[in-house]
């Protein structure tokens, strides 16, 4: 198998566990922050089971001048960020740990407002070398699963959703487990 593919009912239920062994944990989230653009589903799948408001963050590795660069910079950020964070216990949601550079830039960021605590939550965590690093602060970090180092289609990215679909489940074998 090249490439992993999940069905948003496989997302559904992702989430759902996550959401299951956050509230099993004993964390207390106050304030969902999501990673855009692709942590803004999955953050609202989790609030059907966590309901918290939602506030939203993009991140981008381009600067002013639209150039790559290597370090991940602000492109939408929360207003008002002190007052909405400060004290809170966060629950920073976004889809794949890839590199964690940016979800270490955004952590960073977001502890400069002082909130109370930090949890990070991802669907899928790519068991790899990170070039970032979960800063110590974090007192709570979940991956939905864990997978090899694959490129990961998400059905919000399919043109056609069927199609994504019917790959999904021919890529898995007939006990249910993936190749
Ligand atoms: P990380 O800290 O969360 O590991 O993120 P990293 O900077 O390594 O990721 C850079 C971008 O690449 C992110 O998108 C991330 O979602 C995307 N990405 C990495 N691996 C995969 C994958 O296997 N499949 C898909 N579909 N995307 C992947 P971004 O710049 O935040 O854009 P967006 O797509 O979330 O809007
Ligand atoms: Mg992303």
């Amino acid at each position: 198998m090249d490439k992993y593919r999940f069905t948003y009912q496989d997302i559904h239920r992702t989430v759902r566990d996550l959401a299951d062994h956050i509230v099993a944990g004993g964390y207390e989230t106050d304030v969902i922050v999501a990673i855009g653009s692709g942590g803004f589903i999955p953050a609202r799948m989790l609030r059907t089971f966590i309901n918290r408001p939602i506030l939203a963050v993009g991140i981008a590795y381009y600067d002013q001048n639209n150039q790559p660069t290597d370090n991940p910079r602000k492109v939408q950020w929360i207003e008002e960020a002190e007052r909405e964070l400060r004290g809170k216990r966060i629950l920073l949601v976004d889809e794949v740990d890839d590199s964690r550079v940016t979800l270490e830039y955004c952590v960073r960021e977001l502890m400069s407002h002082h909130p109370a605590s930090i949890a990070v939550a991802v669907l899928h965590n790519k068991l790899k070398e990170k070039r970032g690093a979960m800063p110590p602060a974090v007192s709570m970090y979940l991956s939905g699963l864990d997978i090899e180092d694959k490129w990961v289609c998400y059905p919000w990215d399919a043109k056609d959703i069927d199609e994504h679909d019917r790959e999904a489940t021919n890529s898995r074998s007939p006990s249910g487990d993936r190749d």
